[in-house]
């Protein structure tokens, strides 16, 4: 399948450059492995951005056909692009950090983060990062931060962005492990199974592993699960 996207259909010229001197950045800062799944993400996500968010029924789609609504329309669109794209080349820019040290800086800086976040290392670099975020880019989207902060557990309350950065996190193109060409197939086809299946996925992983579950999972697999039928 040909995932190729057109960039300029979907962001403006001033968003890319902002966007290719974010990748300068983290590409400055981060291990070249680190590098290449956040571009990954990133290529992912604008690949189902164009699938997706274009045609989200929260954007007035019908009034945006209609033509009553249009520049509106447009300029949601790039906006959200815009969002998501942002979250995604920085979702795992608190892996730059040592363990030690986002522990430190949720102390210091007095973060709302709860124990088992604080003590799980896989996942408290999504928990920091919206402070990190805030400092280090001047980032105060809501959206944005929330998606990153969000990305390696999802939520029991999540958006087309949020749902689009947790999938393409797992399974971009530099992921390789078995059954990952399926989800990607999924992943264009239907988002909400294709949410379920990789939720289920990184659920089967952590325990194979003897890794801890973050005490949200069961509340959002059960609320992911709920509103499908044919997902057994
Ligand atoms: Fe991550
Ligand atoms: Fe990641």
């Amino acid at each position: 399948m040909d995932y190729t996207v057109n960039l300029k259909k979907i962001l403006s010229e001033k968003q890319l450059g902002y966007l290719r001197s974010l990748s300068a950045f983290i590409r400055s800062v981060m291990s070249p492995g680190l590098f290449k799944h956040s571009l990954g993400t990133y290529n992912y996500c604008l690949q189902m951005a164009d699938r997706f968010l274009l045609t989200d029924a929260d954007s007035s789609f019908e009034d945006y056909i209609n033509g009553s609504n249009r520049n509106i329309h447009e300029r949601t669109i790039h906006e959200k692009c815009f969002k998501l794209a942002t979250a995604a080349i920085l979702h795992d820019y608190g892996k730059i950090f040592s363990f030690e040290e986002l522990k430190e800086i949720t102390v210091r800086q007095k973060l709302r983060i709860s124990d088992f976040e604080l003590n799980c290392e896989p996942v408290l670099h999504g928990f920091v990062a919206p402070f990190l975020l805030k400092r280090d880019f001047k980032i105060t989207d809501s959206e944005v931060l929330n998606s990153v902060k969000i990305h390696s557990i999802g939520s029991v309350k999540m958006s087309m962005i949020d749902k689009i950065l947790y999938i393409a996190d797992k399974v971009e193109e530099t992921r390789d492990y078995e059954g990952v060409e399926r989800l990607r197939n999924l992943s264009f086809e239907d988002i909400n199974l294709c949410l379920l299946e990789v939720y289920k996925s990184n659920i089967i992983y952590v325990i194979k592993g003897n890794n801890v579950l973050h005490p949200d999972t069961v509340k959002i697999w059960n609320l992911i699960r709920g509103g499908l039928k044919n997902a057994i």
